[in-house]
């Protein structure tokens, strides 16, 4: 057994018997305790509540590759090879690699902290360690490159949904996959291609990044939140996030490859940061009233009567001052 794995049930700070911890860790309560002895000893502050169990006071949100498997339906753990790295250069980068080596399975990298995260645009992501998630999957998608139309506004879907289920928070999209929280940016996604395409599939590269105990950044020249600024009132987990959004994902991710984007419209659409209020897009070429999304993803400004589709790549859309 792990420390990790004990601090990680122990994170939610609630009572814990050692016979459940036990259980739960497949080990006997003499090993629990040794483990809680451990970490006291490296700093953890951990009571012990005569005839309850243990209890950890003071925050600790560590990743756990067990622990979030164990929150994933199997036959979505079965389909994937989670590793979790305590620090890498970009998560995306590292899904690159693993997939140049060959892997039947779908590889899904998290990271303590990265060195060189990366956003859209080439922006950097400011990756610091242990506060926030950083996630990416090598997903290969079934069709041509034309059968992309939409994925990466899918993506955004996908983590919206998924933040909701856990915090009963609401995500609003900026186009095309920027979540917000309470009108400020609190995480990001990342979609790369990787090589050409083979055998009837697209190999994508997706890596989203979200601000979970965040509190400072200097760096970020946007304006930003984290999960924790934005909703106090939750404990937001690390692992609990990470399973809620792979689940989200490859359900999507699946959905897409059968249907397209169609199912997906309507959930972007509510969730549309833009939504009836003035924009400017094309580098403040074009303005217009956001209008949602079209059946290919691209977004809709109302110009003069009339509908334009503003297409992913070119534009970047800001409220207009
Ligand atoms: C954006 O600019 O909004 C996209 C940010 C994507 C950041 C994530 S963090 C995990 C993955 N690894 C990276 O280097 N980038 C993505």
């Amino acid at each position: 057994m792990k420390l990790n794995s004990l601090l990680s049930i122990l994170a939610d700070q609630e009572v814990h018997s050692g016979e459940s911890l036990a259980r739960e860790l497949g080990v006997s309560r003499t090993a629990i305790w040794k483990q809680v002895r451990k970490a006291m000893s490296e700093g953890y502050a951990i009571e012990t509540i005569r005839g309850q169990g243990y209890r950890l006071s003071g925050r600790v949100d560590l990743l756990d590759r067990q622990v979030i498997l164990r929150q994933l339906e199997d036959n979505l753990a079965s389909q994937i090879d989670l590793e979790i790295l305590g620090e890498t250069d970009s998560t995306n980068a590292e899904v690159a690699r693993r997939l140049a080596r060959g892997q039947s399975r779908i590889p899904v990298i998290l990271a303590d902290c990265q060195t060189a995260g990366r956003g859209r645009r080439g922006r950097n992501w400011s990756s610091p360690k242990g506060q926030n998630l950083y996630l990416s999957l090598g997903l290969p998608i079934k069709g041509d490159f034309t059968s992309l139309d939409g994925l990466s506004l899918v993506l955004g879907v996908a983590a919206a949904e998924a933040l909701e289920s856990i915090g009963k928070a609401s995500i609003k999209l900026k186009w095309p996959n920027d979540l917000f929280a309470e009108g400020r940016k609190c995480s990001g996604i990342l979609v790369e291609i990787q090589g050409e395409l083979q055998q009837g599939y697209v190999q994508v590269i997706a890596g989203i990044g979200i601000n979970v105990h965040m509190q400072q950044a200097d760096e970020v020249d946007q304006p930003w939140t984290s999960l924790d600024l934005a909703w106090p009132g939750i404990t937001w987990i690390r692992n609990s996030l990470a399973a809620a959004i792979i689940e989200a994902i490859l359900k999507a991710v699946s959905t897409f490859e059968e249907e397209g984007f169609e199912p997906f419209r309507e959930l972007w659409q509510a969730r549309d940061l833009f939504r009836g209020k003035t924009v400017a897009a094309r580098e403040g070429q074009l303005k217009g009233v956001g209008a949602g999304v079209d059946s290919q993803g691209n977004y809709l400004l109302e110009v003069d009567g009339s509908q334009v589709a503003v297409r992913a790549g070119d534009i970047s859309l800001r409220v207009k001052p």
